[in-house]
């Protein structure tokens, strides 16, 4: 049986909502505190299933994870690391891509590390090949077994010189996860930059790291012998905030997203503007609204930090089933990112998805068999239909076509949102949305 949410959609979403800290940076800051030889206080943190999934794995490697007097704070005390189950770790397998990021901590704190097959979204291959070649680089030995793939430090982890071949957000994690306690300094070029790793760094800083953003995508770290606990505020969802932007413009809404802060989304309110979206920017976040009119079309590609987030690019493009004339969006962070229009198209929308690049960003996808460009042309109006949710992002943008549609839609396996949207049902009700909860059979996409 799988949960399904039935939508009766075609009404404006307004009021209200607050997003907490940002699930791609609040599971990666849990991971960091292993690293220290005292607790650690984290602050901001959503009740999502990634954090769940997250403290399980901690829990099975000896960390203490308690709940703080803070809404929203998490103790984590690394005393008593020691080495879990290979089963215990593995009944894990398919819940998250965490685990690879336990590596550096695990071989510095115990010399060896065990990956389960990973989760995560189904959004393309999603390999691990860089976060292999950086542990390699430092020192360890990589192994793949029947199990899995285990890691072990012979030696202690040494300083590198890397150059990672695309700016991987998670390989970017790892190496920082693993230099700043490797011997001697550790150089990484071509390195991820997302306000997300800007906020691990300033949490490694304040555990006694030494880490230096260059320009041009360098990060310098020289290595120390022991870091000790911190105390930190995450920094907003910036995926969820957006994702409620999208909602309100394609339902011709209006929604106050608390928490939300301008710096980290000043890519996305560039095009939300450009859209025909309006938005109003406080001390309390960033209300986003449907200010009338016909919503414009735009080009635009994704992009890795400062450019548009791919996590933007689902909702988004259901805003754009809405805007008058031909959108064109080229996805060059995932080759596989575009199976969600299916339903947007049984829904109503015209979206055309072809393998050439629509646009001229550097992409590692044009000579290769993607559907990663996509035409949506608009406006088109949405009815309501039976959807599958595909993956998290994806399935968030199923939800807004459904509150945007005219008449009764069932979203099936609505479950998946929970991995990274806090409290969505109470949200929705918060923004007068018409749903209900039904148990069904399961329906495959
Ligand atoms: N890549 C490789 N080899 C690797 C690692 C990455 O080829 O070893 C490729 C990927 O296949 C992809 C590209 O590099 O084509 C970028 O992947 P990246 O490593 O940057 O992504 P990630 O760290 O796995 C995180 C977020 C994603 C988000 C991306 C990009 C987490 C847990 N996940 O993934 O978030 O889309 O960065 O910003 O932080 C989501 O929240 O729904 C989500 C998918």
């Amino acid at each position: 049986m799988s949960t399904v949410l039935t939508v009766d959609g075609g009404r404006p979403l307004t009021g209200s909502i607050q997003v907490r800290g940002a699930k791609n940076f609040v599971s990666k800051a849990m991971v960091a505190s292993l690293l220290g030889d005292t607790p650690s206080r984290l602050r901001n943190v959503p009740a999502i299933r990634d954090v769940s999934v997250v403290t399980g794995l901690l829990q099975l490697h000896g960390v203490d994870v308690s709940v703080g007097d803070e809404d929203g704070e998490l103790l984590l005390d690394p005393a008593n690391v020691e080495q879990a189950h290979v089963a215990d770790i593995d009944a894990h397998a398919g819940a998250s891509r965490i685990p690879v990021l336990f590596c550096g901590p695990l071989l510095h704190r115990l010399g060896e590390a065990h990956i389960p097959d990973l989760g995560g979204c189904r959004i393309g291959d999603r390999p691990i090949n860089y976060h292999l070649d950086v542990l390699r680089q430092f020192g360890a030995v990589v192994e793949k077994r029947t199990q899995g793939i285990w890691i072990s430090a012979p030696r202690p982890l040494r300083g590198t010189r890397l150059e990672l071949p695309y700016p991987s957000v998670g390989a970017t994690e790892q190496v920082l996860l693993t230099a700043v306690r490797a011997q001697g300094v550790t150089e990484l070029r071509n390195a991820a930059i997302e306000p997300e790793i800007a906020d691990l760094i300033a949490v490694l800083q304040k555990m006694g790291a030494v880490i230096s953003v260059g320009t041009d995508r360098v990060i310098r770290i020289e290595g120390v012998d022991r870091l000790t606990g911190y105390t930190h505020r995450a920094l907003p969802d910036r995926i969820e905030a957006a994702s409620w932007a999208c909602a309100a413009l394609a339902t011709g809404g209006d929604v106050h997203v608390v928490g939300a802060q301008q710096q980290p989304m000043l890519t996305f309110l560039n095009v939300f503007r450009k859209v025909g979206g309006a938005f109003d920017i406080d001390d309390d976040g960033i209300r986003f609204f449907h200010p009338g009119g016909r919503l414009n079309s735009i080009a635009l590609e994704t992009d890795v930090h400062p450019g548009f987030m791919t996590d933007w690019q689902q909702p988004l493009v259901v805003a754009l089933t809405q805007a008058s004339g031909l959108s064109i969006v080229h996805e060059t962070v995932y080759e596989n990112r575009f199976g969600f229009v299916e339903a947007l198209q049984r829904m109503g929308a015209t979206i055309q998805v072809y393998r050439e690049c629509l646009g001229s960003a550097p992409c590692r996808f044009g000579s290769q068999d993607f559907r990663h460009s996509a035409v949506i042309s608009g406006p088109t109006p949405l009815r309501g239909a039976d959807i599958v949710v595909p993956d998290l992002r994806g399935g968030f943008s199923h939800l807004i076509a459904a509150l945007a549609a005219e008449g009764t839609s069932r979203v099936h396996g609505i479950d998946i949102i929970d991995r990274g949207y806090e409290h969505f049902s109470a949200k929705l009700t918060a923004l007068g949305a018409d749903f209900s909860y039904e148990e069904a059979p399961v329906l495959t996409g």
